[in-house]
C-alpha cells in the first residue's frame, strides 16, 4: 500500500491501469466491469478546500484492485519524473462532445476511476467566480455531490451556494466532507459544530438528508477505511459510501416508463422500430403503450438491442421498440405506458440558470430543447431571482450571467414533459439563442400552468353559431386596453348601452369588478396580471361561445397576453380597442387618486409609474381621447363593430 503523503502528490491515471488489464486479459476485464454500476459525482467547495487533493486521493486509493500495477507505475513515474496522464482521454472527448452539442464552453474535467464494486466519473469543476455555469454543467448528470468544507473555516458562503445549486439540480445524495481534519487535531467538537450549522442551513433550503464525514484528503483519513484518528466517527468511509449509495438509474427504473424517440429505425419494409434510451421505468413485450403528444396507442411487439432481443427494457438501456400496429411516431415523440402517460403542456413555471453573457431578453423567442424535442419558446419577465449567497428572492427585470431565477415560459407547441423533480430527462431543458445558436440557459420545469391535460374536449350539439344565431348577432370580443384612468370603463359602458338599445346581447367585464370576485386573489405583479388576463380571456371566450358581444375593460398591459386572448378566438372575433390617453393626461385626471399614491410610493407596481404598459402594435381601433369625447368614441366603436358584422 503506498504511503499516504506520496499519494497526495502523485496522481496516476487509472486508465493506464485499466488499459494494461484490457491488453492482458480482455475477458477478465469485461467480466469485472460489465456488471458494475456507474456513479457520477461532483466535488464542490471553495478554492482552498482541498478538492484536487481529494480527487487525487480517490483516484489513487481506489486502485486497490490494481495495486501491483499502480505501485509499478508510481515507481516508474517517479523515476522518469512524469506524473502520468491526468485526464482520461475517452471522457475528455466525451466532455468535448457534450460541449459541442450544447454549444457552450465548459471547463469541467471528467475523471474516471473504479473500484471492485463500481465505476465512477467525477466532474471536477473549478471553483472560481463563474462557478454556477460550470457546476450546472457538471452536476446535470451527477448522482451525488461531495460538498467539501475546510474544517478550520466551517460553513462558508460558497458552501451554501454550491449546496443550493446541487439541490436545485436535483442531486439527492449529498456528502458533507469536512476536510483537513488533521489540521484541527481530529476534533469531534469542530466536526459536530460544523454539522449542526450545516444541518440548519440544509433544512432551510429543502435538503432532506446528507451524510457528513470527517476526512483528510491529504492524509487519507476515512477515505477508504475507518481512520484510527477519528474513533468517535462510526459512519461509512467515503469510498464505501460512494460504492453503496443508490444511483439515479436505479431510482429512475422505479418511475413510470418513458422513452424519448431518438430515431425511427426502418431498415426494410418488414421492420419498423423506434430507437432511444429508456429515460425512466421499464417496458415489456405485450405492454400497451401510448405515443405522445399524439396520444395514439399500440402494443409492444418486440424489443431489440445490439445484443439481441429483450423481454423487458429499463431505465438506462438503449433499445429499439416495435409496435404491433402501424401508428405515427417520429423523432422527438415520447413512448409511455398507455395507462400512465406524462403530461403535455405549453405553459410552465420554470427555474432558469442563465449561462450567457448576454442577459435574458423577455419576450424574445428562443429554441427550447428538452431531450429530443425542440420548440420555440418565450420567457416572461422573471418572477424573482434567487441570491445564491443569501437565498433571498430578489425582484429583477431580467437574468444576467450566472443568475438563477424563476420565470414562466410559453412554448409555441405543446411539449411532453414531467416536473424536473420527477425526471431530469423530461423536466430539464436548455434554451438556445436562435441567431447565434449558443446555449443561453439551463432550465428546470417546475409545473405546467394549465392543469387541463387529462381533460378531453366534450363535443356538444348546440354550437357557438347556434347560440349567436338565436340572438341574431355575431359574437365578438371588444377588448379595451389602456392605462388606468384612460377612459376604458367610461367608453366601454357607453358602448354597451348603445348596443343594448339596439337589441344586441352584450356583457361587460370590467377590471375593477372582476377583481372583486373571480380574480380577487390576484394582485398587480406581472405574474398576477398575466393570470388576470388569462382568466378574463377564458371567460370572454366562453361568453363569445354563448353568442354574446363581450366588452372587456382591463389595463392588460402586455402585448403577449392580449395576443394570447386573440389566438383563443376565431379570426376576426377579437377586436383590440386601444384607449390612447397619454400618461400625463391620465395622471392629471387621477379619478381614483391612485397616481398620487403611486408617485408617493404608497402604491407599488402601478402601471405607467413603476410597472410597464406595452402600447398595442396593431389595434383594430385606436381611440385618441385627447381628440374624441367618450360619446364620439363609443359611436366610432359601435360603427366599426357592426360595419364588420
Ligand atoms: S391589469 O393590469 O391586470 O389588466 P386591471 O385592469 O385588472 O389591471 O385592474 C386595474 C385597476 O386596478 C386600475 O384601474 C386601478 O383602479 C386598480 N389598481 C390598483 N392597484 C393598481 C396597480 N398597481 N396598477 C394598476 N392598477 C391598479
Amino acid at each position: 500500500m503506498p504511503n499516504s503523503n506520496d499519494a497526495a502528490s502523485t496522481v496516476i491515471d487509472p486508465v493506464y491501469v485499466t488499459e494494461s488489464l484490457i491488453a492482458e486479459n480482455i475477458d477478465a476485464y469485461l467480466d469485472q466491469h460489465q456488471h458494475k454500476t456507474m456513479l457520477r459525482f461532483i466535488t464542490c467547495g471553495s478554492v482552498d478546500d482541498g478538492k484536487s487533493t481529494l480527487i487525487g486521493r480517490l483516484l489513487y486509493d481506489s486502485k486497490m484492485i490494481f495495486e501491483d500495477q499502480l505501485d509499478a507505475l508510481a515507481a516508474d513515474s517517479k523515476k522518469s519524473g512524469t506524473q502520468g496522464q491526468e485526464i482520461d482521454f475517452a471522457l475528455l472527448v466525451d466532455g468535448l462532445a457534450a460541449e459541442r452539442e450544447q454549444g457552450i464552453t465548459i471547463d469541467v474535467a471528467y475523471r474516471f476511476f473504479n473500484t471492485e464494486k463500481r465505476k465512477f466519473i467525477v466532474a471536477d469543476t473549478p471553483g472560481h467566480e463563474q462557478y454556477t455555469r460550470n457546476m450546472v454543467t457538471g452536476a446535470s448528470t451527477a448522482d451525488l455531490a461531495v460538498i467539501l468544507i475546510d474544517a478550520r473555516k466551517g460553513v462558508l458562503t460558497q458552501t451554501k451556494r454550491h449546496s443550493y445549486l446541487a439541490h436545485l439540480i436535483g442531486i439527492t445524495n449529498l456528502v458533507l466532507a469536512v476536510n483537513k481534519m488533521d489540521l484541527v487535531d481530529y476534533s469531534q467538537d469542530v466536526f459536530d459544530r460544523i454539522v449542526t450549522e450545516y444541518t440548519g442551513f440544509a433544512k432551510s433550503i429543502g435538503i432532506e438528508a446528507f451524510v457528513a464525514m470527517p476526512i483528510s484528503g491529504f492524509k487519507g483519513d476515512n477515505i477508504i477505511s475507518a481512520s484510527p484518528n477519528t474513533p468517535w466517527y462510526t459512519g461509512p468511509n467515503l469510498i464505501e459510501h460512494l460504492e453503496t449509495v443508490e444511483v439515479n438509474s436505479a431510482i429512475d427504473a422505479g418511475r413510470p416508463f418513458r422513452m424519448p424517440v431518438q430515431w425511427v429505425n426502418r431498415p426494410n419494409l418488414d421492420f419498423r422500430g423506434f430507437s432511444g434510451l429508456v429515460a425512466t421505468g421499464s417496458v415489456k413485450t405485450g405492454d400497451a403503450i401510448r405515443v405522445l403528444p399524439s396520444g395514439k396507442t399500440s402494443t409492444v411487439s418486440r424489443i431489440t438491442t445490439l445484443d439481441g432481443d429483450l423481454d423487458l427494457a429499463q431505465a438506462g438501456q438503449s433499445v429499439t421498440i416495435c409496435f404491433d400496429t402501424e401508428i405515427d411516431c417520429s423523432r422527438g415523440d415520447i413512448i409511455a405506458l398507455a395507462e400512465n402517460p406524462p403530461q403535455v403542456a405549453d405553459q410552465f413555471e420554470t427555474t432558469l440558470v442563465w449561462m450567457a453573457d448576454e442577459p435574458l431578453h423577455v419576450g424574445r423567442a428562443y429554441w427550447l430543447k428538452l431531450g429530443t424535442q425542440t420548440v420555440s419558446a418565450t420567457v416572461h419577465a422573471p418572477k424573482y431571482a434567487v441570491s445564491v449567497n443569501t437565498m433571498e428572492h430578489i425582484a429583477v427585470k431580467t437574468l444576467e450571467l450566472n443568475a438563477i431565477g424563476v420565470a414562466q415560459i410559453v412554448t409555441d407547441k405543446p411539449i411532453v414533459f414531467e416536473a424536473y423533480s420527477d425526471s431530469r430527462t423530461l423536466g430539464g431543458f436548455i434554451l438556445i439563442d436562435k441567431i447565434t445558436n449558443a446555449t443561453v440557459a439551463a432550465g428546470m420545469l417546475n409545473f405546467s400552468l394549465r392543469r387541463a391535460q387529462n381533460v378531453h374536449w366534450q363535443a356538444t350539439d348546440i354550437g357557438r353559431e347556434a347560440h349567436a344565431g338565436l340572438k341574431n348577432q355575431k359574437a365578438a370580443v371588444l377588448w379595451f386596453t389602456g392605462l388606468s384612468g384612460s377612459g376604458k370603463s367610461t367608453i366601454a359602458n357607453l358602448v354597451e348601452k348603445k348596443l343594448h338599445r339596439m337589441n344586441r346581447h352584450t356583457f361587460l367585464l370590467d377590471g375593477d369588478n372582476v377583481r372583486h370576485g373571480l380574480n380577487k386573489d390576484l394582485g398587480f405583479t406581472e405574474a398576477d396580471r398575466i393570470e388576470n388576463i388569462r382568466r378574463v380571456g377564458e371567460v370572454a371566450k366562453l361568453m363569445a361561445d354563448a353568442g354574446l358581444i363581450v366588452i372587456t375593460a382591463f389595463i392588460s398591459p402586455f402585448q403577449a397576453d392580449r395576443d394570447m386572448v386573440r389566438s383563443m378566438l376565431p379570426g376576426g372575433e377579437f377586436i383590440e380597442v386601444f384607449v390612447d390617453t397619454p400618461l400625463a393626461v391620465a395622471e392629471s385626471r387621477d379619478v381614483k387618486g391612485l397616481y398620487k399614491k403611486a408617485r408617493s410610493g404608497e402604491l407599488k407596481n402601478f402601471t405607467g409609474i413603476d410597472s410597464p404598459y406595452e402600447v398595442p402594435v396593431h389595434p383594430e381601433i385606436r381611440i385618441d381621447t385627447t381628440n374624441l369625447t367618450p360619446e364620439a368614441a363609443a359611436a366610432l366603436i359601435v360603427d366599426t363593430l357592426l360595419g364588420d358584422a
